[in-house]
């Protein structure tokens, strides 16, 4: 009788077991996905809220992310033995924060992390020579410039890269997560190897691992002004439907993106890019000789 009573209590347990084992994840797990939904979305609003203008005045700083190899853009030079972060975008970034009466903290990092970055909450903004293309997950400022995109190759490839047709066959180096690397990927009979700097890119081109670098013009021609070795090809361009470069801001984050624009709007009103641009490519030149 008591064997019997055990036995029957196993079972019991066993049948709640097994009842339970294969059910209990996925009813448990649905609820808990949408909690955890809930939560991003929360956190999400929570991150929107919290980068408000006012926020960024309290903080007293304006962090912007960036890619520093992307010259007259961004790029580093050596001043009193120390690297520093210079270009166009850092003089749009300066201007930015002094507008807003604030420090500026520079962030540099590969071009692929940049919006995740921004995303998470890493920096205020970010400004990379980045083009407002409409499948990134970020909200854009109006655009502050415009360039198209080119090929920079070795010079002693002058005569065989002349035209678009002559890149069949070719091996082309694109930066992770940009523009180029679209453009790249399009191209019928091109091989293709991207990586997260376009300075490691160069480093291929001078080597012969590569035969040319995507990028945009006025980077390929800044780059061939300091390596005599290297020459952009004059016929070969590309524009897009995305042209020039923005802001990029938290998605969602409409009101620092209208603030910004208001700046932009003061930066172009005056014709400063202009200007940045020339003492950025002074700088470069200079810091290369
Ligand atoms: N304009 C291109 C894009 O938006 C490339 C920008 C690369 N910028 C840089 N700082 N490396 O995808």
């Amino acid at each position: 009788m008591k064997k019997i009573k055990f036995i029957a209590w196993v079972l019991l347990v066993l049948m709640a077991f097994t009842a339970c084992s294969p059910n209990a994840p996925t009813e448990q797990e649905e609820p808990k996905t949408e909690v955890e939904q809930k939560d991003e979305s929360e956190v999400s609003e929570k991150a929107d809220a919290d980068n408000t203008v006012e926020k960024i005045k309290s903080k007293g700083k304006l962090v912007v992310g960036t890619s520093a190899d992307y010259p007259p853009y961004e790029f580093t030079i050596l001043k009193d033995g120390k690297d520093e972060i210079v270009g166009f975008d850092m003089a749009l970034a300066r201007y930015i924060a002094d507008e807003m009466g604030v420090e500026l903290e520079i962030a540099d990092m590969a071009f692929e992390s940049l919006l995740i970055g921004l995303e998470t909450g890493k920096f205020d903004i970010v400004i990379a020579g980045m083009n407002p293309d409409p499948e990134r997950n970020a909200n854009f400022s109006k655009t502050y410039y415009n360039a198209t995109h080119g090929v920079l190759i070795n010079k002693e490839n002058e005569d065989n890269i002349k035209v678009l047709d002559d890149l069949k066959g070719k091996h082309l180096g694109v930066q992770i997560g940009t523009i180029q690397e679209g453009i790249g990927e399009e191209l019928e009979d091109v091989k293709l190897k991207s990586l997260p700097l376009i300075t490691n890119l160069i480093l291929e081109l001078k080597t012969n691992k590569i035969d040319g670098v995507i990028m945009e013009k006025p980077v390929a021609e800044s780059y061939a002004k300091v390596h005599e070795d290297l020459m952009v090809v004059d016929d070969i361009e590309w524009g897009s439907d995305t042209e020039g470069s923005a802001v990029a801001i938290k998605k969602g984050n409409d009101e620092l993106t209208a603030e910004i624009d208001k700046i932009i709007d003061k930066v172009l009103e005056q014709k400063l890019i202009d200007q940045w641009v020339i003492e950025a490519n002074e700088l470069n030149e200079g810091a290369n000789q």
